[in-house]
């Protein structure tokens, strides 16, 4: 019989098989976090709507079709986060971060929220690991951002990834670059989706994001796109010349897209995102740019900004189509009889203190408990015989190497950490 309830369409349940590789992946990106400096920021999954709606731009899709917005009891208008950066600002704003120190190095990590269509790749309710560095209008902080995003990928193994980089300008430059799209597409006008005809009124460079295949083909048949770049502004120009020669002095491989304009509306200058084929159409594994702007639109000084965020379930898909597995660890397990039973319970407290130990606790007869620890894949079997333990002493068996040895239980420790090969 089918179970009564199922998880909600879109969202999923991570089992354990498949949370050690999320939990080694977050480990590590912990470790590569901590040595550029960042600390960990953690925002409600909630907040105002109006948080959202202000910030990731009434055109958007985020806004317009994939915003889970709900009233509470108090009706209050409220939305679960579908990205973090606009709880992370207002989080800066709110505890007057900007008046303790001038940059600051941000990262989060947890479940987001938006209603699409759900596929490969694309979910209700995802995971992103999210970075921003507040304070710093510099190209530098550009460069340093993208070199941690291409380093985050890189401690899980990823190799050779290509980051897509562009400059959507100022608001200026983009109005410049809308007139230019505008008059570009005007012989395909009434051709274009409906979508990308409206678009074309409220935010032409919205345009450029469409997912219609028919639009795409207009675009081929038009030829050469008119390019962002062609039309910054002078400041803008030497921002983007300097980011691009800090990518090449950083070692990051990088590709120049003219048409990579990214979905939400608050970014200004760099823009960029890593994709990988594999996946099919949701192939964005992350993306950021910067968003000088963002703070204003709160309500607070102009504040400048660079962040990204990674697709934890995309990148984690990828690997494990790759074969990628989180480290197992070495366990121990602890074979007793009747009369070492007690004991047992005893020893493996002790030794889970370091070591990964399983104890039988079913009072399970020596046979079964050895039929358990060859399935579970055990390294090492603790033996406790009734008239070794009387002795004080076990038999170690290493399944690794075939070896078994009686010793001292106090000695048990220390051999168990010398085969591990970890001098402790
Ligand atoms: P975003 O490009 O909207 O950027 O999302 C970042 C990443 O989240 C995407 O590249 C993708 O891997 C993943 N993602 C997005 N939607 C889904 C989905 N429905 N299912 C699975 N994964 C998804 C942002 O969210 C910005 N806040 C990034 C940022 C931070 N910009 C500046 N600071």
């Amino acid at each position: 019989m089918a179970p009564k309830h199922q998880a909600p369409r879109g969202t999923r349940d991570l089992l354990p098989a498949d949370t050690t590789l999320w939990s080694w992946a977050e480990q590590a990106a912990r470790g590569v976090l901590a040595r550029y400096g960042f600390g960990e920021l953690r925002t409600p999954i909630f907040e105002d709507y109006e948080l959202f709606a202000r910030t990731a731009g009434e055109s958007s899709d985020v806004v317009q079709k994939e915003m889970y917005r709900f009233t509470d009891l108090g009706e209050r208008a409220l939305a679960l986060r579908p990205e973090f950066t606009a709880g992370v600002m207002r989080a800066y704003l709110e505890h007057g971060l900007g008046g303790r120190a001038r940059v600051h190095r941000l990262w989060s990590t947890g479940p987001v929220f938006r209603y699409g269509r759900p596929q490969k790749g694309r979910y209700r309710q995802f995971h992103q690991l999210n970075c921003e560095l507040v304070g710093s209008p510099a190209p530098g902080a550009d460069v340093e951002m993208i070199t941690l995003f291409v380093d985050l990928y890189e401690a899980w193994g990823f190799r050779d990834l290509t980051v897509l980089v562009n400059s959507v300008g100022q608001p200026a430059s983009r109005r410049i670059y809308g007139d230019r799209l505008r008059e570009w597409l005007a012989p395909v006008h009434d051709r274009l989706s409906a979508d990308s005809q409206a678009r074309l009124v409220t935010n032409p460079l919205r345009v450029l994001d469409t997912k219609d295949e028919g639009d795409h083909a207009l675009f081929r048949e038009l030829g050469a796109m008119p390019r962002l770049l062609d039309v910054l502004d002078a400041a803008d120009r030497q921002h983007w010349d300097a980011v691009v020669a800090g990518l090449d002095a950083a070692g990051v491989k990088y590709e120049i897209d003219h048409g990579l304009v990214r979905g939400l509306d608050y970014y200004t200058r760099t823009a960029f995102e890593v994709h990988d084929r594999s996946l099919g159409a949701q192939s964005a594994l992350g993306g950021g740019g910067r968003y000088d702007g963002l703070v204003e639109m709160l309500g607070g000084a102009p504040t400048p900004g660079v962040g990204f965020a990674i697709g934890l379930d995309r990148a984690l898909l990828v690997l494990e189509e790759r074969g990628v597995k989180a480290d197992e660890p070495d366990v121990v397990c602890l074979v007793s009889m009747d009369a070492t039973r007690a004991a047992a319970t005893a020893l493996a407290r002790e030794l889970r203190r370091e070591f990964v130990v399983e104890c039988d606790v079913e009072a399970r007869g020596f046979g079964a408990q050895m039929k358990a620890a060859g399935k579970s894949g055990a390294r090492f079997l603790v033996l406790m015989g009734e008239e070794e333990w009387k002795r004080g002493e076990v038999a170690l068996k290493d399944s690794k190497t075939g070896t078994q040895e009686t010793l001292a239980r106090e000695a048990l420790a220390a051999a168990i950490r010398a085969k591990k090969g970890e001098a402790k």
